[in-house]
């Protein structure tokens, strides 16, 4: 039987037409029709955690300035030994979140205390400019390497003259170290924050990884139950040391798991600000100390998180909690402000090494 010619044509459209269409349809928003399903809902920032000094305790701020590297003022400093100027952390010595940091605004200060060994009465103690200038960095520091996950990047090394006393602390000759925010020899991203898979140039100061990790407070919520059930004890977010916290609504935990692209945006609707998700923060057993007391469990949240949360391909053999992220622009944070996800993926895949 013979088709009309107008039958053949719709066919032959059709035939050509059909697959274009569905093609269409389904990469056409790739927001709405993602395989990790549909955007949650708005929520807001809750609380800001910088950490100036590298593994040590953290401050809640209201606001913050994001720059580039990270929060202005978050690990920007970081002890070393001596004489190899490796990196110091809580993974060697829980004791180091008993060294505390205050910020005063007034001096732009920062002034860095310590209990002092053998002693309930003496602190440990100096002040540093928050935001030296280079004069300053030139006649008060000396320059030198300091070597964190085996690699050497430069830094400005304080004069012993401040930090002898807290040898005392470590039990061991040590130094601080600072690397300004904007550098001439900035510490470039690896990992899935490298030029060839961020798609741009980013750095950042002492953080392991990334300029910015993100928590969401219920997934918190949902690993205390767990805590609660398998040893009567719940942990608060602060042991995971993020910078940006905001809230959710305890129904489905660990959302941030797919997150791609957040968008921070101030009351005023203006000028917002969006952060790259580049991956998901794999844990060691940092979350095992209590960052006031510096007691480190023996067991928790480690053995937990090992039993449910091994959910990266890239990195089984460690537990996730958090979305490392490098900022698209800068400007002022705020707690309170709009916390929108823009963008879900299924495509998380952590690149080790660093
Ligand atoms: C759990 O801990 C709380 C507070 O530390 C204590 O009051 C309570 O008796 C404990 N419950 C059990 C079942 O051990
Ligand atoms: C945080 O987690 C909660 C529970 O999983 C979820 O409902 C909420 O949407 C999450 N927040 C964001 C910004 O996705």
């Amino acid at each position: 039987m013979a088709l009309s010619n107008a039958t053949q044509g719709a066919i032959i459209l059709s035939a050509f037409f059909l697959p274009i269409l569905t093609y269409i349809y389904f990469t056409r928003s790739p927001q709405q029709k993602n395989a990790a399903g549909p955007l949650p809902p708005p929520t807001e920032i809750t609380a800001l955690l910088i950490h100036p000094i590298k593994s040590c305790h953290g401050i809640s701020v209201q606001s913050a300035k994001l720059l580039p590297t990270g929060l202005d003022l978050d690990r920007q400093w970081m002890w070393v030994t001596y004489p190899d100027y490796e990196f110091l952390t809580i993974r060697q010595n829980s004791r180091m979140t008993l060294i505390r940091t205050s910020y005063d605004a007034k001096t732009d200060t920062l002034t860095v205390t310590a209990p002092a060994p053998n002693t309930i009465d003496e602190k440990l103690e100096f002040s540093i400019p928050a935001h030296p200038s280079e004069d300053w960095l030139s006649s008060n520091t000396e320059s030198h390497g300091a070597k964190i996950w085996n690699k050497w990047t430069s830094s400005c090394v304080y004069s012993t003259d401040l930090t002898a006393p807290f040898n005392r602390f470590f039990g061991k000759e040590v130094r601080l170290v600072y690397k300004p925010p904007f550098s001439n020899d900035p510490r470039t991203l690896a990992s899935n924050g490298a030029k060839q898979v961020l798609g741009r140039d980013a750095s950042t100061c002492f953080p392991d990884l990334m300029p910015l990790l993100v928590g969401n407070e219920s997934s918190i919520d949902e690993l205390n139950t767990r805590l609660k059930a398998a040893e009567n004890i719940t942990i608060d977010i602060r042991r995971f040391r993020p910078n940006i916290i905001v809230r959710g609504d305890a129904n489905a935990p660990w959302d941030e798991d797919r997150w791609k692209t957040l968008k921070i945006t101030p009351k005023s609707g203006k000028g917002s600000i969006t952060l790259d998700i580049t991956q998901r923060c794999a844990r060691c057993h940092v979350p095992n100390v209590d960052p006031d007391t510096a007691e480190e469990h023996k067991r928790q949240p480690w053995d937990t998180l090992m039993k449910y949360r091994r959910i990266d391909e890239g990195i089984t053999f460690k537990p996730c909690y958090g979305m490392l992220c490098v900022p698209r622009e800068t400007g002022e944070l705020k707690v309170g402000m709009n916390f929108e996800v823009t963008e879900v993926t299924d495509k998380h895949r952590y690149i080790t090494g660093f």
